[in-house]
């Protein structure tokens, strides 16, 4: 296999912007920082330097759909314990509107700073409006959101174009540029499922053998991606299909067990590619079912509470803080796997 493989993932900080977090599009070459790295390799257990004792902070998670939401949460509630954070933090189960019920409840409750990861793109003017004007600074983690720069001090997160892209460059070697392809879609209206969307189309472009036959949202979920599949191996362009392109881990997982219960081999008879990099994932590309992860890296919870405090000390942070994310296939996996930290 001639995939070139970066087993890397730190953090490269930086003002890089992607499009619909506001308008701003300043660009800037990454840099390294320590801080970023430790979040990488110790999630949640090394105290920073910056101090956050005391901080008030409220958290309002997507949910629990998928093993990198877990693993996300996990990182941030580590952390935040790790270092005397007072975090405040609540599970929307990928509900806009309990996200945005806590976001109003925190700016009741006083807290010093908000973040929140946003379950879609869309709709959270308002409430940020609300935020500004009871000056609490918000932080924006893991997915964008579609609001002007001024309603929100930083955004982090991977970049979720990239991860698309990678994903349909190594099918698209994988295949030779020819075959049927079934994607199995994030959540309506998440950045994620946009922009991995976006991405693995731009790879794609000009490649007219290489055919996107069939798309579906399996909304992140194991149990939902393999619903999706099944339905798809007994409906006629089962039998046509050559890859899956699932927009995590999760849903690709879920479509593996699908592929077997229809007698056919995942991992040889159908290519499946995803997002996340989960242990799970690397578990199925060492049983050979699972061909290709991209990395997308969930521990935020080291970046996301340094920034809290230094927003709150009144520091002025980058409106874009970009994670670097890897791409791992069969030919690493076992010796990956004993490295995984979620
Ligand atoms: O926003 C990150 C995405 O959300 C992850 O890829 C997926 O597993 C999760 O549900």
């Amino acid at each position: 296999m001639n995939t070139k493989l970066a087993a890397l993932s730190l953090f490269a900080l930086g003002a890089m912007f992607l499009g619909g977090c506001g308008s701003s599009t300043t660009t800037e070459e990454p840099a390294k920082t320590p801080e970023a790295k430790a979040n990488t390799t110790t999630p949640g257990s090394a105290a920073g330097d910056l101090d956050a004792k005391g901080l008030k902070l409220g958290f309002a998670q997507v949910g629990a759909e998928s093993g990198w939401r877990t693993a996300n949460t996990e990182s941030i509630k580590a952390e935040a314990q790790a270092r005397g954070v007072d975090l405040k933090f609540a599970d929307a189960q990928q509900k806009q509107e309990n996200q945005i019920k806590a976001i109003k409840s925190f700016i009741a409750q006083g807290v010093d700073v908000i973040a929140f990861s946003p379950v879609v793109e869309t709709g959270w003017e308002p409430v940020l409006q609300e935020a500004k004007k009871a000056g609490i600074p918000v932080i924006i983690s893991d997915r964008r959101a579609d609001v002007p720069d001024d309603l929100y001090a930083t955004f982090i997160g991977s970049d979720f174009i990239k991860e698309g892209q990678m994903a349909g460059d190594w099918l698209a070697k994988k295949l030779n540029n020819k075959g049927n392809i079934a994607e199995l879609t994030g959540t309506p209206g998440s950045a994620p499922a946009n922009d991995r969307a976006k991405g693995f189309r731009q790879a794609l472009e000009g490649k007219a053998d290489l055919k996107i036959v069939f798309t579906q949202t399996g909304d992140f979920t194991r149990a939902k991606g393999k619903e999706v599949m099944e339905a798809l191996m007994k409906s006629p362009t089962g039998s046509t299909l050559n890859a899956v392109f699932a927009h995590n881990d999760d849903m690709a997982l879920g479509a593996i067990q699908a592929i077997e219960e229809a007698g056919k081999k995942p991992g040889s008879d159908i290519i499946v590619v995803s997002i996340d990099g989960v242990h799970d994932a690397f578990q199925a590309m060492v049983d050979g079912k699972l061909n290709c992860t991209v990395e997308c890296n969930p521990l935020l919870g080291k970046a996301i509470i340094d920034a809290a405090a230094k927003v709150k000390k009144g520091e002025t942070l980058p409106k874009r803080t970009v994670i670097e994310d890897g791409i791992f296939d069969q030919s690493v996996a076992a010796k990956e796997l004993p490295n995984r930290k979620y």
